[in-house]
């Protein structure tokens, strides 16, 4: 008999018919009248199926034995109404064989609560927890309404290259990539030829997909990425990781406010497609992780988003009279507790800041006649700060090449990118998603290392 998921089985299932049930146990007590009750998860659902496990069965008392948590099982037996509270259907097993013990002296996950930092220490096992069972189904509708998102839209799916010899943001925050034995030439004391590692000169992980993602909207039309994305620097923060999944739309004759008003819509639908298809897991985020978090989604999905300049929005910080730990002066990057009272204090919803000074954006932003900004966006949320960043790209190639000079990059670097400008060039605009912070906002969780599978931090990369 073909294999029935939990989820179907606890949403359709039909009293007195016969399925078969495999999964992990979690839990298993003992009545007194000769039957055990077994919580069964197979990861397809929050819920536990229940299984009668009657003692009449051959072999009850040497099952017992095996049956404990952790270990894997296959049970045959007829679907029954449950007279007990909490579930509406309960397995009755005809028949259950022990497909791999769990030895409870040993089993990391024997007891329940565990803190997540210790469970970060078990990454391999954490998935079987209600948490990370649900984080990563979260996960799942995320990654799929993104897709839905675009390809409802008419917008191509590009898959940009992973091994780049270009730095997207200019931070030199990269990752190098070589198959030059570093060991001998450290021993050997040599200047390296560059022209003798693999790809003839240095190439590195890429830190963005952006830059080859324009010259498909600027043939292909709109367009998006969706690809793991490496950051070397140095940020043990809640919100960093060193290797991590942008979405970077990128969209021909866009200016600014239409860059906008996708990533605010991209947003929304987002957090409503996560609401209505996964209830059951954004009930347990918001009794057992974050309270607030639901009301934080409909209050999105419910109110335009804040817009604002960088300008007015140093103003603002500067007549707040809240001390802040660094400086608030026109020509400093916002820092997140900035952003974070913006977001979480003052409007309270989502805000979509502009127009900020040209001095701490990447090259490629799009100049502002006031020769002090640039045609930015970052959209910020509550509980996470800056999610998305964005802009109207500088589509002049004489602006564009002073501006490489400007930021201290070589442009025989980006002479294909330059072409771009040259031939046929047209105003356009994307932005980046950050998946990870999209799981944040969207689950309540707080950690960045607990909403990707196995987090890549500085001095952690283990397994
Ligand atoms: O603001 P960023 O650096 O923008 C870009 O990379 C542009 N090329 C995007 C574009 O216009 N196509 O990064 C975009 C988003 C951030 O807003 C954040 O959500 C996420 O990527 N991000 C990170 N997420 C986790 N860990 C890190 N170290 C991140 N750095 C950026
Ligand atoms: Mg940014």
């Amino acid at each position: 008999m073909p294999v029935t998921r939990i989820a179907t089985l606890l949403k359709d299932g039909q009293p007195d018919t016969s399925v078969v049930a495999k999964g992990w146990v979690r839990t298993r007590r003992d009545s007194k009248n000769h039957f055990s009750f077994i919580e069964l998860n197979d990861g397809s659902c929050l819920r536990n199926l229940q299984v009668v496990l009657p003692g009449s069965l051959p072999g009850y008392a040497a099952m017992l034995r095996d049956v404990q948590t952790g270990a894997s099982v296959s049970v045959e037996g007829i679907l029954q109404e449950s007279p007990g509270r909490g579930q509406r259907i309960e397995l009755h097993a005809s028949s259950l064989t022990v497909l791999g013990t769990a030895d409870p002296a040993t089993f990391p996950l024997q007891k329940k609560g565990h803190s997540l930092e210790f469970l970060r220490e078990i990454a391999h096992l954490r998935p079987r927890t209600n948490t990370f069972g649900a984080v990563a189904r979260v996960r799942n509708c995320i990654s799929r309404s993104i897709h839905n998102f675009f390809q409802s839209r008419g917008f191509l799916y590009i898959n940009t290259p992973i091994i780049t010899t270009s730095d997207c943001e200019g931070a030199g925050e990269m990752f190098q990539v070589t198959t030059l034995d570093l060991a001998r030439l450290a021993l050997m004391q040599t200047q390296i030829d560059w022209k003798r590692d693999f790809f003839g000169k240095p190439a590195s992980l890429t830190v963005s997909g952006q830059l080859e993602a324009e010259t498909f909207a600027t043939s292909v039309g709109d367009c998006y990425t969706f690809g793991p994305t490496f950051r070397a620097e140095n940020s043990n923060t809640t919100r960093h990781l060193a290797e991590f999944w942008m979405i970077e739309p990128e969209m021909p004759f866009y200016e600014l406010n239409d860059n906008m008003d996708l990533a605010e819509t991209f947003i929304r639908t987002l957090v409503s497609d996560v609401v209505t298809q996964c209830d059951e897991d954004m009930q347990f985020f918001s009794e057992r992780i974050s309270p607030g978090v639901l009301q934080t989604l409909e209050n999105i999905r419910s109110h335009e988003f804040v817009r604002l300049s960088y300008t007015e929005a140093i103003g603002l910080l500067q007549q707040s009279g809240r001390q802040f730990d660094y400086p608030v002066e026109w020509g400093r990057d916002l820092q997140s507790e900035h952003e974070r009272f913006l977001t979480e204090e003052h409007f309270r919803q989502p805000v979509i800041l502009f127009d900020y000074p040209r001095a701490i954006k990447p090259f490629y932003m799009r100049c502002n006649d006031d020769g002090r900004t640039v045609r930015a966006m970052d959209v910020l949320v509550p509980g996470v700060g800056e999610i998305i960043g964005g802009s109207q790209r500088e589509e002049r190639l004489d602006v564009l090449l002073s501006r490489i000079v400007e930021c201290g990059m070589n442009p025989d670097d980006y002479w294909w990118y330059a072409d771009l400008r040259k031939y046929g060039t047209v105003p356009h605009s994307g932005f980046g998603l950050g998946l990870e912070r999209a799981v944040l906002l969207i689950t309540g969780m707080t950690n960045i290392r607990d909403v990707i599978p196995f987090p890549r931090t500085p001095g952690h990369a283990s397994f």
